[in-house]
């Protein structure tokens, strides 16, 4: 069982896509088990985006990011970063295929509506930037047993 951390971006919050964006993810049959509103500060930005923070891209990058709300989730599911990168669509909404969020919903590199962990260890190191461990709700799926094997989980 793995968990992602993902993020509605400013654009996906302006452009009110979040319910959308949240029955795909629902629909692909992942649990969630941490959900808020929020802004992202200059400081947390770079602390999120510690990779990037010495690119030439990172300063539009973070203007973009702290530019308005987000909604901040943690997902959970067997593969979920694999499963939600994959939902996503690759970073820009250009390259990225119908059906896919990204694909679906814009044709832009910066403003490309939804972050979700690139990997299980960056995904402990995001979750815990942004969530108490009291803010995370595990519980029993009832369907669980109808949406995979017990060998898949
Ligand atoms: P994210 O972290 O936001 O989920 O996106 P990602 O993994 O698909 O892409 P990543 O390489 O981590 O880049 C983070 C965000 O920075 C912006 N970016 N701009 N101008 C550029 O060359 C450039 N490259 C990346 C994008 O908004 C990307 O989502
Ligand atoms: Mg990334």
């Amino acid at each position: 069982m793995e968990r992602s951390l993902i993020l509605f971006k400013p654009d996906a919050v302006q452009r009110r896509l979040c319910g959308r964006l949240l029955s795909r993810i629902e629909d692909k049959g992942l649990s969630l088990v941490g959900l808020k509103l929020m802004r992202i500060t200059p400081e947390l930005s770079r602390q999120h985006y510690a990779e990037h923070v010495s690119k030439p891209f990172y300063p539009h990058l973070e203007k973009f990011i702290t530019a308005g709300p987000v909604v901040a989730l943690v997902v959970e599911g067997p593969g979920a970063v694999a499963v939600m990168r994959t939902l996503m669509g690759p970073t820009n909404g250009r390259d990225a295929a119908p059906g896919t969020i990204r694909g679906d919903f814009g044709h832009s590199r910066q403003m490309n509506l939804i972050h979700g962990s690139d990997s299980v260890e960056s995904a402990a190191r995001e979750i815990a930037i942004y969530f108490q461990e009291s803010e995370l709700v595990s519980y029993d799926l009832t369907l669980a047993t109808w949406l995979a094997a017990p060998d898949e989980t």
